[in-house]
């Protein structure tokens, strides 16, 4: 019994063990019980403001736990629409591009919240998703814009697997790319 706390415990300081379990639970959970949706519905999972979450003021969320969150979001749309394990299939990868948060109002500790995700639009190589906070009230406390690369296949390639029209692009999708394109070119003239 000693013995296996004292591996629980180092398990639980040398690694993020609660990120790997929701990570599991999460994707699982969504793969294996719920309803699956279609790649244009909006899914949705909920959390709780616990003191694990919580700024220096253990007040409200710290904003870096947002974008935690938003992860396990992600992975959840993943497995109700299948466009993760299609991807895979086809022999690419996801990793994540470039994110943009805006932080509305804060969420105070112990306030449970909903995170939706939605597919906003894509292009050869990258997917894009809206994500928001919900509090119970309806507001949206926090709104953020996520661009997933998708490795190694043509993200058109694989969208017509789910026979759906790209819709528009939003306009501020497109202003936050310019500006992701700006920042990119700065980047590679000082290198
Ligand atoms: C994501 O894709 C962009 C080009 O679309 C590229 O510049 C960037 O390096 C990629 N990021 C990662 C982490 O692969």
């Amino acid at each position: 019994m000693v013995c296996f706390i004292t591996v629980l415990l180092i398990i639980y300081i040398i690694w993020d063990a609660n990120y790997f379990l929701r990570c599991v639970f999460t994707f699982g959970y969504a793969y294996l019980f719920q309803k699956k949706r279609k790649i244009t519905e909006t899914t949705t999972i909920y959390g709780l403001c616990t003191t694990q979450d919580v700024d220096i003021f253990i007040r409200h969320m710290n904003n870096a736990r947002y974008v935690r969150e938003l992860d396990f979001a992600r992975f959840h749309f993943y497995g109700l629409t299948g466009i993760y394990s299609l991807i895979k299939k086809m022999g690419g990868g996801a990793v994540q591009g470039a994110s943009s948060v805006r932080y509305r109002r804060t969420i105070p500790i112990f306030n449970p919240y909903k995170i939706t995700t939605e597919l906003i639009w894509w292009d050869e190589k990258a997917i894009y998703l809206q994500q928001k906070f919900i509090t119970f009230d309806g507001f949206v406390r926090a709104i953020a814009m996520s661009k997933q690369n998708i490795t190694k296949v043509n993200v058109m390639d694989v969208m017509k697997k789910f026979d759906v029209k790209r819709p528009d692009q939003p306009e501020e999708l497109k202003i936050w790319l310019d500006a992701i394109e700006i920042s990119s070119k700065k980047l590679r003239k000082d290198e």
